[in-house]
């Protein structure tokens, strides 16, 4: 009979304290499907104090993680603290240095540091398993990593993140404003701890990056994604987005050519009836496009307590259960860092929202500048208000290259015809 396998849990937040509670609840199930006995050993938190509704007796408490990582008390160490840096990242170290598996939840630091961290992993024979990282209950990077691996993959792509995905369908489907629905995606546990990374389109970066390198072999390139979040989202562009049969999604895309790969994280105008427009609430969806299997979709819950949590105990059974697999699905040393595609040489079709003043010429201007960087427009729309009254007005322009529709952006800017500053979101037909 092989031995039980001593689980250590940093982190007993949102998804800690789920993945604890689960250990000892259902454990004789998870026994069953790990072929051996998982114990909950040891356990590290800021607050021993703090209720969490799990019962630690018989669980070993540090007030160091990176002391239970190195402690003979624990076997694997799951990392459910978040953050890019220490004690997150010490303590992962720390384990892996002492010959540890780790599981980790934790985006930030995997798109940080993960090719170190993978290269420490790989030197021990140990595994650093993160698929709880990236899309939340979606067995993503198993199915990339190893469902999809005789593929040639040209593009990965989706919903990456489950707060944003949520505030933008409750505001379409209540009305309701941003930062009234923000405040509740906090509350039922989707936001991380800084919901600026959710909404500002960083939590997302995070997440690509690590699947992109999952899907086409390089190391994990945050400082090469262009980021914009969905803060300057109105009801207005998901109003007009609808008439034009769109919906409005913070997408996640990841493109590889013979040049390098674009990686790029923006609101987006997602055709209705396409699987992407139809994800609501906090699920998140993944495209992934191989050569072999065409386009396959996943779809699932992104964030909250359980899914995630799923995901947690799903890599700590895969460790129960042995082999170990490389971290991005290639050896560490091969994980050489990508040639990155700047996003001005990105091409698309876009909308455009400008608040003009109601008053003859404005919309000439606005074209003018419009063609004199060749970008062509496929259709226009302005509801109407009183003359002399700030009005929206919208346009969709046919395919052009980013630094074009930027430049005559800002010409239009320069010229004064706007009263605030102009929304673009990007169309994507795929
Ligand atoms: P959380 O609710 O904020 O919990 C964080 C936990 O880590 C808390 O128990 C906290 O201790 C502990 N902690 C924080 N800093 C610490 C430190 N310096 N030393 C020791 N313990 C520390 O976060 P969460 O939502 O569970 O997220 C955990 C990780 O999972 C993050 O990496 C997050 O990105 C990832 N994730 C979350 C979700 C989700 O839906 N929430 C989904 C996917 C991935 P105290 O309780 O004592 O304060
Ligand atoms: N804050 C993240 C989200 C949690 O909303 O998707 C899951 O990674």
């Amino acid at each position: 009979m092989t031995a039980p396998l001593k689980i250590g849990i940093a982190g007993l937040g949102t998804v800690g304290a789920n993945v604890a509670r689960l250990l000892i609840e259902q454990s004789a199930a998870l026994n069953v499907r790990a072929g051996r006995k998982l114990t909950f050993a040891g356990a590290t938190a800021r607050d021993k104090r703090k209720d969490r509704g799990v019962d630690l007796s018989g669980v070993e408490w540090f007030a160091d993680p990176v002391a239970m990582a190195k402690s003979p008390a624990i076997d694997v160490f799951v990392e459910l603290m978040g953050g890019e840096g220490d004690p997150a990242k010490a303590a992962v170290e720390a384990a892996l240095a002492a010959g540890k598996p780790v599981v980790t939840a934790n985006k930030a630091l995997l798109a940080h540091h993960g090719a170190k961290l993978a290269a420490a992993a790989e030197a021990k024979g140990l595994a650093l398993n993160f698929e709880a990282a990236v899309a939340g209950g979606i067995p993503i990077i198993k199915s990339v990593r190893e469902g999809l691996a005789a593929n040639r993959l040209e593009r990965v792509y989706g919903i990456l993140n489950g707060t944003c995905n949520y505030i933008l369908t409750t505001m379409e489907s209540s009305g309701r404003a941003f930062g009234d629905v923000l405040a509740e995606a906090q509350k039922l546990g989707y936001a991380e701890a800084d919901p600026t990374f959710d909404i500002g389109g960083m939590d997302t970066a995070h997440k690509l990056c690590l699947l992109a390198a999952v899907a086409f072999g390089n190391a994990p390139a945050l400082d090469g994604i262009h980021v914009e979040g969905i803060e300057r989202i109105t009801p207005h562009d998901i109003v007009f987005a609808r008439e034009f049969g769109y919906r409005i999604k913070l997408l996640g895309v990841a493109t590889r050519s013979d040049g390098g790969i674009e990686q790029r994280v923006h609101p987006a105008m997602v055709p209705l009836g396409t699987p992407l427009a139809d994800v609501d609430g906090v699920y998140n969806a993944v495209v992934a496009e191989g050569d072999l299997v065409g386009k396959s979709v996943y779809e699932g819950r992104g964030a909250g307590a359980g899914p995630t949590a799923s995901a947690v105990l799903a890599d700590i059974l895969d460790i129960a259960r042995g082999p170990r697999l490389p971290t991005f699905g290639a050896p560490a040393a091969s994980l050489k860092r990508p040639a990155i595609t700047p996003m001005g040489d990105h091409q698309g079709a876009c909308y455009l929202r400008f608040t003009v003043i109601d008053r003859p010429g404005v919309i000439a201007v606005i074209s003018r500048c419009l063609a004199d960087q060749a970008v062509s427009i496929e259709s226009m729309l302005q509801r109407s208000r009183a003359p002399g009254e700030a009005v929206p007005v919208v346009f969709i322009t046919h395919e052009a290259r980013e630094a074009a529709l930027t430049r005559a952006i800002k010409a239009i800017v320069t010229a004064g015809v706007v009263a605030e500053e102009p929304c673009m979101i990007r169309m994507e037909r795929f």
